[in-house]
């Protein structure tokens, strides 16, 4: 049987999937899901998302790092936020982090069921589409978005794995061909294209453009997170 590929354009939406013989990609580019592909291939031992800033607390005491976001800003408190430059190599090498943003990670526990749950980037691109090229299952691409809205920057990474699948896999709903279609329209200026979304928007204000700059990297790292009971861990190639 060929193997199918579909979009969730947010969260709002997962019911409508059945996941669990599929493997789901989750996808936050700015900034969860770009700075946890960034802090693994960077040699993090593991990043543990939790859904709520408080079930961070209940790790205190155990020699982690603690990583708390909400609506683009670090929680007071906490060691850092969803930055990738909080994710390099001298921070993070050989440390648990566990991790906690206002979307990214929501998504991440709503995709628990799934047969393999993957974290996608533009900074994996390439790794992650070479991987899923080789397993034998449908994939859901799930995108974060923003409190459950539909978002630009996750719709068109989402269009971005579609074109490198689909000579492999049957498109079966309208939101893969809409994302890949996004995809082209913005794939030869992908900041300007982002710069049009809501979140880059707000980052910018924020002061912190440089993230959006950074997560818009295409194939930087060759990690692909994926979770392994409550823990985000390399995959094994
Ligand atoms: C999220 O999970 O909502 C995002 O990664 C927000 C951000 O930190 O930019």
């Amino acid at each position: 049987m060929q193997r199918k590929i579909e979009v969730c354009l947010t969260p709002a939406l997962i019911n409508l999937y059945t996941i669990t013989e599929s493997i789901v990609v989750v996808i936050d580019i700015l900034r969860a899901t770009s700075s946890i592909v960034y802090g693994i291939d960077n040699g993090a031992e593991a990043i543990i998302p939790v859904a709520q800033v408080e079930e961070c607390l209940t790790y205190a005491d155990k020699g982690f790092l603690l990583a708390a976001e909400r609506n683009g800003e670090v929680v007071a408190g906490y060691d850092f936020g969803n930055s990738p430059f909080s994710y390099t190599p001298d921070k993070v090498a050989g440390k648990t982090v566990v991790l906690t943003t206002t979307n990214g990670t929501k998504a991440l526990h709503l995709a628990r069921k799934a047969h393999q749950v993957v974290i996608g980037s533009f900074l994996n691109l390439e790794s992650l589409c070479s991987w899923l090229k080789t397993q034998d299952r449908d994939i859901l691409l799930l995108c974060a978005g923003w409190k459950d809205q539909f978002n630009l920057e996750d719709t068109i990474f989402a269009g971005a794995v579609v074109q490198q699948l689909r000579s492999s896999f049957v498109l079966s709903d309208d939101a893969s061909v809409a994302a890949e279609d996004l995809y082209i329209l913005a794939k030869d200026n992908l900041r300007a294209y982002v710069g049009k979304s809501s979140h880059s928007n707000r980052m910018v204000a924020l002061n912190i453009e440089e993230d959006v700059q950074f997560c818009l990297q295409l194939n930087i790292c060759t990690a692909i997170p994926v979770l392994v009971g409550d823990s985000l861990v390399a995959l094994k190639k």
